[in-house]
This record gives structure tokens, C-alpha cells and sequence, in this order.
């Protein structure tokens, strides 16, 4: 979610305008992602970059951050929308970690859309505390490291037991990854809109998932390939 900064800049707006502009977008993409049987929507919501903006900007996306939970905890239960989050949440502030887990808890039911916020997020940290943990149950004796594959491996990243995403929306025409989803990203679709976040609608977000219904996914494979057999690869 790029851009809610030179969003309010261009409108001659402080910064904050475009961070509390950008809680539509969230709100319109989430609702169409649910309207459309997406199962998961992973929102790059903070990243532990972020950390080091200026003092007042951290906490203000904090204040708004706890303010959409809030806000919006009613909102995703009637949806059947189960709110996770993945990142290193032990470094939010005490009072977001409390109202995060609340609503984790009350919308754990949820079955239409799994809305996923990545918060403190960095990928390499992800893998590295995958790594960590891993090499920890090596040690215990309760995994074989003959039998690490990537299935496997998945399963202690912050995304374990999620599918990989197969399409990455980046907003205000950015070329980059910024340590998103790292590993689980490999064979994603990538679609770059210079729409600004606080921007983007159902329209926008209707056509990128057009654009990548019209891509061929080959993982590896030639056209041909896929054409005659209509394998579906999976990896
Ligand atoms: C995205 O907008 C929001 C967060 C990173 C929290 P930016 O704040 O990065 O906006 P730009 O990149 O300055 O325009
Ligand atoms: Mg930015």
C-alpha cells in the first residue's frame, strides 16, 4: 500500500492525510476481495523500515492503526473476515498488540477471506526466524533434516498453513519487493498500478486481477506444454 504520502503531498496535505485517506482503499479492497471468493488478502500495512520514520508519523499510522481495528472489528465479523497478522508484533506497542489480538480472537471464526496485515514485517527477519526454529526442532530430534523440503519450510514462515500469493499489487509505480513476502512471492504475478494507495478503488483492483487472468503462468514450463496437457503445476 505505496504512496499516501505523495498523495497529500500533491494535494498540498500533511502526510497523515494520505495515511488516513488510505483506510478506504483498505476498506474498498477488502469488501471486493471478499465480493470476488478471493480466500486471502495480505496487506504490506507496516514494514520494519518503517520503524525509523520521523517519531510522529510511527506513532500516528499506530494511532490509525488502532483505530481501523477498532472500527472496524464489528465490520469484519459480520463478514466472516478472520484478521491475522504476521510480522515481529512483540515490537507494536502494547496497546496495538492488545487490540490486534482481540480482534484475531473474535474473528478466528471467520470463513470468506482471510485478511492477513503484515506489521513490522520484514521477509528476511520471516525466513531468518524460520531458519531459527527450524534448526531448534533439528536439534530436539523432531525433524529429520533429510526431510526439510519446502512444503516444510513453509510451514514455519508467519504464512504457515497460507497459500503463496499468486498476484503482488504495487501502488504508486514502484519496481520493488521491499522485503515483502520474500520467500512466498517466487512465482507471484506481478502487477505495478502508478495509482496512489488513498486512490485505489474496485476498479483498480478489477484491473489487475484482469491483467493477471490474461497472463500465462508457465512455472517453468513451455506455452506448448501447457496448452496440450492443460497441466496445472504447482510449483
Ligand atoms: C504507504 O505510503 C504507507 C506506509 C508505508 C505506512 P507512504 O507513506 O510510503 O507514501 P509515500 O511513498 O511517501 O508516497
Ligand atoms: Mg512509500
Amino acid at each position: 500500500m505505496d504512496g499516501n504520502g505523495r498523495w497529500a503531498e500533491q494535494r498540498s496535505l500533511p502526510r497523515l492525510a494520505g495515511h488516513k485517506a488510505g483506510v478506504e482503499s483498505v476498506r474498498e479492497t477488502v469488501r471486493t476481495c471478499r465480493e470476488l471468493g478471493i480466500p486471502v488478502l495480505t496487506l504490506y500495512a507496516f514494514s520494519r523500515e518503517n520503524w525509523s520514520r520521523p517519531h510522529w508519523e510511527v506513532k500516528a499510522l499506530m494511532g490509525l492503526l488502532t483505530q481501523y481495528l477498532r472500527s472496524e472489528i464489528k465490520e469484519l465479523k459480520k463478514n466472516g473476515i478472520a484478521l491475522k497478522a504476521l510480522g515481529e508484533l512483540e515490537k507494536l506497542p502494547p496497546k496495538v498488540q492488545d487490540v490486534l489480538a482481540r480482534v484475531v480472537r473474535e474473528t478466528a471464526a471467520g470463513e470468506e477471506l482471510v485478511l492477513n496485515l503484515a506489521l513490522s514485517y520484514s521477509g528476511r527477519a520471516e525466513i531468518l526466524q524460520a531458519v531459527r526454529r527450524l534448526v531448534q526442532d533439528v536439534q530436539a530430534g523432531r525433524v529429520e533434516p533429510g526431510l526439510i523440503d519446502e512444503p516444510l519450510f513453509s510451514s514455519y514462515l508467519y504464512t504457515g498453513g497460507l497459500p503463496d500469493p499468486d498476484l503482488l499489487v504495487r501502488t504508486s509505480g514502484e519496481f520493488r519487493l521491499s522485503d515483502f513476502l520474500t520467500y512466498q512471492l517466487a512465482y507471484a504475478e506481478i502487477y505495478v498500478t502508478k495509482t496512489f494507495w488513498p486512490d485505489f478503488r474496485k476498479k483498480d483492483l478489477l484491473a489487475a486481477i484482469g491483467e493477471y487472468q490474461n497472463r500465462e503462468r508457465r512455472f517453468g514450463l513451455t506455452g506448448e506444454q501447457l496448452r496440450e496437457k492443460k497441466v496445472a503445476p504447482t510449483g
